[in-house]
């Protein structure tokens, strides 16, 4: 029996293991596997050796991607020592949990072999690359706002399960928002509301931290996706918490989702159109104002999509003009006289009756 099945192996494996070394050297190791691969013996896929280990890696780094556009996630497995025959595994991909309120780990994809499972609103969105043996990265189309997070990559070989974590992040813009009705007017579910009516999503704090670092200095504490309230502080002064505080993100924690209120610091990523000012022969009230957005075959501006223009386009204007949200801003990325303060920036005048007469910020979407 013993003679039959090293010779087995060794006709499977070739040279890659030195089983007749391993028989002279240790004689008396029960031979488990030897037997269990004869009993499970079906070709090479399912042999499960003793000592053969599975490695799952992906990048130490986040990957960044743009709203609207695609990614790869990265994620290879491999097995230590290398086997001579591919084996088929099972790779699942799911989303951590990141927002507060939300459930549990999202599936995102199953697959075995080359066929897949994709579940919920990664269906049709997502696929494994499977470009070389151990390739087991997510490709992900048309990413969302809220696709940014951390995803996790498992493989799963009989019972080994092997899993690594990879952090997407969508390069855009924060920007705090405040109820028309003022200061500390919404809850939680306000709060992301609003933020999506304006083309945009609660911004995570990774991208408020990221944010503070480029210089965003607001006073004003607002929601977070994850449920905690915060403002980013880059220059001490009272009545931000005083001059005796370091610069930094300062954190109220986690607040009472539904009784606590507070504003928002919503995120913006790149847009799939083009803004611009508009102003015919007359400035207009607020539903002259969207009504000549529709002539123009667009639509009046949200301001998720005022502040994407002005960071990732350097739209520059020096007109006040209106927003969807009944608001009136302008767009600065070359500052200079008579067009507000000396940092570049998107600039308000808060919500004024809608009668007043302004321009109009115009949002075409279009593929150019
Ligand atoms: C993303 O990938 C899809 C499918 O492969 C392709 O049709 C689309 O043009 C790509 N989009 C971008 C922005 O590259
Ligand atoms: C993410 O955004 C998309 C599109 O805006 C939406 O349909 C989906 O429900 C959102 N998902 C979550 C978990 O909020
Ligand atoms: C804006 O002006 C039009 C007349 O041009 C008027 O019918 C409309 O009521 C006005 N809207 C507001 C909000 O003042």
């Amino acid at each position: 029996m013993m003679i039959c099945c090293l010779r087995t192996l060794q006709l499977l494996f070739g040279a890659q293991l030195v089983v007749s070394d391993w028989a002279l050297t240790a004689p008396t190791i029960p031979n488990k596997f030897l037997y269990h691969h004869f009993l499970s013996g079906n070709g090479n896929k399912e042999i499960h050796l003793n000592g053969v280990e599975l490695h799952v890696d992906s990048d130490k780094t986040p990957v960044f991607a743009v709203r609207g556009g695609n990614v790869t996630l990265p994620c290879r497995f491999w097995f230590e020592p290398e086997l001579s025959s591919q084996r088929e595994v099972r790779v699942k991909w799911s989303r951590l949990p990141a927002a507060a309120g939300g459930h549990d780990e999202t599936d995102v994809l199953v697959a075995i072999g080359s066929r897949s499972r994709t579940f919920g609103e990664f269906r049709g969105r997502v696929q494994l690359r499977q470009d070389f043996p151990g390739d087991a990265a997510l490709l992900m189309t048309d990413l969302q706002l809220n696709d940014t997070g951390h995803y996790r990559c498992e493989v799963v070989d009989g019972l080994e399960d092997r899993s690594t974590s990879i952090h997407l992040e969508l390069q855009g813009v924060v920007f705090p928002y405040q109820h028309p009705r003022g200061r500390y007017h919404m809850s939680f579910l306000g709060a992301r509301q609003v933020c999506e009516e304006q083309g945009s999503s609660l911004a995570t704090f990774t991208q408020l931290f990221q944010s503070w670092k480029e210089g965003l200095n607001w006073c004003n504490a607002g929601w977070l996706a994850d449920g905690t309230v915060q403002y980013p502080i880059t220059q001490p002064r009272e009545p931000c918490g005083g001059h005796g505080l370091a610069p930094g993100v300062r954190s109220y924690g986690r607040r009472h989702l539904h009784l606590h209120r507070y504003d928002v610091f919503c995120f913006s990523s790149s847009l799939q159109g083009r803004v611009y000012y508009f102003q015919p022969s007359h400035k207009m009230n607020l539903t002259e104002a969207q009504r000549m957005c529709q002539a123009d075959g667009a639509e009046i501006a949200k301001v998720g999509q005022l502040y994407a223009a002005w960071k990732l386009t350097g739209l520059d204007h020096c007109d006040a003009g209106w927003l969807a949200d009944g608001s009136v801003r302008y767009a600065i990325t070359r500052p200079r006289k008579n067009c507000g303060p000396p940092e570049p920036g998107v600039r308000s005048f808060g919500f004024p009756p809608p009668q007043h007469k302004h321009g109009v910020y115009c949002y075409k979407a279009e593929n150019e």
